[in-house]
């Protein structure tokens, strides 16, 4: 039964007194009130797929910390390993077992990981990749897609944002539109920006730019428009590409990894990338990243004067390393990843079922474990341009809202997506389903 939230009375409460220390109540924007109306949901506890909020409404969480909740919350083995290790001292910033092994078992799952370096988020994962990748080639610039988030570092923060289909500019050649006041825009002389998704612009812009290129670096799914999977291929001629230019290709699997396979998309696309990077699913709602890939790109990072520096105080975090390991020996097991494409299928079908039913304009895109609703008269979205021009987020935020007060948890953003995890049932589903039926029912 979808559950009626009552009053956000102390949310209401807990807001206003946030916004006297914190910067709009919160430590990142899209937490606050620019998504959330009247006011964010103060969250107190989690268990399973289900949260409360401070005022005791229970929800179904589907946001799932941004998708690096992949077991739920609370999963009784990480519960064990977070105080066992504790009650033995959280980090030393030293060698530790705890360290080697993770690695060991993160090896053994990414097959493009001969070694593997641990970052505390996956920002500095994607930071550390091109910083390996201009060192390893003696080139300084580097290609990004239009709509792709690679983490907050300066370089990065080109046309991740959404904006009106007017100032986007032509598509060979996009308009470059900084994310962030506070960038020296000599900072983006360094960056090749594409529009993704379509190899013979991709084709054109390499023959110009490709051999100054240090590296291509792209989700494998777009996953901060929503949910926008490759065209059939597409991955595979960027692979080829990157090599003929020498380029290296960056894999950000920071969302996918670990979620579609225990590969991530890489095995699921069979793809081989240079390097790669991780975070969110990896920690399992502990705080890390990763960068992998082979020895002659890594082990610049080996001390000597001519060096790629990486240090970090919280590297390798003994803590979260155990949480890592437990993590994956978890996700390892049989039938993991048939699961969370059984679910996540589900709620795909019966949520396009409701649209269908109530006549609503919209798609669900993606599958298995990672997908997003569009409000769109369009078939697919296949692209940032498209998602800037065809998807109406406005309408999203306000079903979104529907759905929170009737117990299901997601953020109204349309730029994120839907996450299922281990812990989701068909229950879940079914819960999810009739909230989105009653929600449509007054949808304007
Ligand atoms: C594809 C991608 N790369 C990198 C990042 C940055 O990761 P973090 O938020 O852990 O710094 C994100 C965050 O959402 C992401 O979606």
């Amino acid at each position: 039964m979808a559950q009626i939230t009552q009053t956000r009375t102390r949310s209401q409460q807990l807001f206003e007194r946030a916004q006297q220390s914190l910067v709009e109540g919160v430590n990142s924007p899209s937490r606050g009130k620019a998504t959330y109306s009247p006011g964010p949901i103060f969250l107190e506890r989690g268990s399973g797929s289900h949260i409360w909020d401070a005022d005791g409404n229970q929800y179904v969480d589907f946001m799932m910390s941004f998708g690096a909740l992949i077991h739920g919350h609370a999963h009784p083995k990480l519960v064990s390993v977070v105080s066992e290790g504790m009650a033995e001292g959280s980090h030393f910033a030293a060698a530790s077992i705890a360290e080697v092994e993770a690695a060991e078992r993160f090896r053994r799952m990414v097959p493009s990981s001969e070694v593997v370096r641990f970052t505390n988020t996956g920002s500095e994962a994607t930071m550390l990749a091109l910083r390996l990748a201009r060192a390893h080639t003696g080139r300084t610039k580097f290609l990004k897609f239009e709509g792709h988030y690679h983490g907050w570092y300066d370089p990065f923060l080109l046309n991740a944002h959404g904006h009106p289909p007017a100032q986007l500019g032509p598509v060979e050649n996009p308009s470059r539109i900084p994310d962030s006041q506070g960038i020296p825009s000599a900072t983006f002389d360094d960056v090749v920006l594409a529009p993704w998704n379509n190899i013979a612009i991709l084709e054109r812009i390499m023959q110009t730019h490709g051999r100054e290129l240090a590296a291509v670096i792209t989700e494998p799914i777009m996953a901060n428009m929503g949910c926008i999977p490759p065209r059939e291929g597409y991955l595979q001629k960027l692979r080829d590409l990157t090599r003929t230019y020498g380029a290296l290709l960056i894999l950000d699997e920071v969302v996918t990894g670990f979620r579609y396979a225990p590969g991530g998309c890489q095995e699921y696309y069979e793809i081989q990338p240079d390097l790669s990077t991780f975070g969110k699913a990896l920690g399992a709602g502990f705080p890390v990243g990763a960068v992998a890939g082979p020895r002659s790109i890594l082990d610049r990072m080996r001390w000597s004067e001519n060096m790629v520096l990486h240090y970090g105080t919280f590297n390798g975090h003994r803590l979260t390393m155990k949480v890592v390991a437990a993590n994956l020996d978890l996700l390892a097991r049989d039938d993991t990843y048939r699961n969370l494409q059984d679910i996540g299928n589900a709620a795909i079908v019966g949520l396009r079922e409701v649209f269908r039913r109530h006549k609503v304009k919209a798609i669900v895109q993606g599958f298995g474990p990672m997908f997003q609703v569009y409000f769109t008269e369009r078939d697919a979205i296949h692209d940032y341009r498209d998602y800037c021009t065809y998807v109406d987020t406005t309408r999203y935020s306000r079903f979104v809202h529907r759905l929170l007060e009737r117990g299901i948890y997601m953020t109204p953003s349309n730029g994120l997506h839907w996450i299922i995890s281990t812990a989701h049932t068909e229950a879940d589903v079914a819960v999810l389903i009739e909230a989105a039926d009653q929600a449509c029912a007054d949808l304007t």
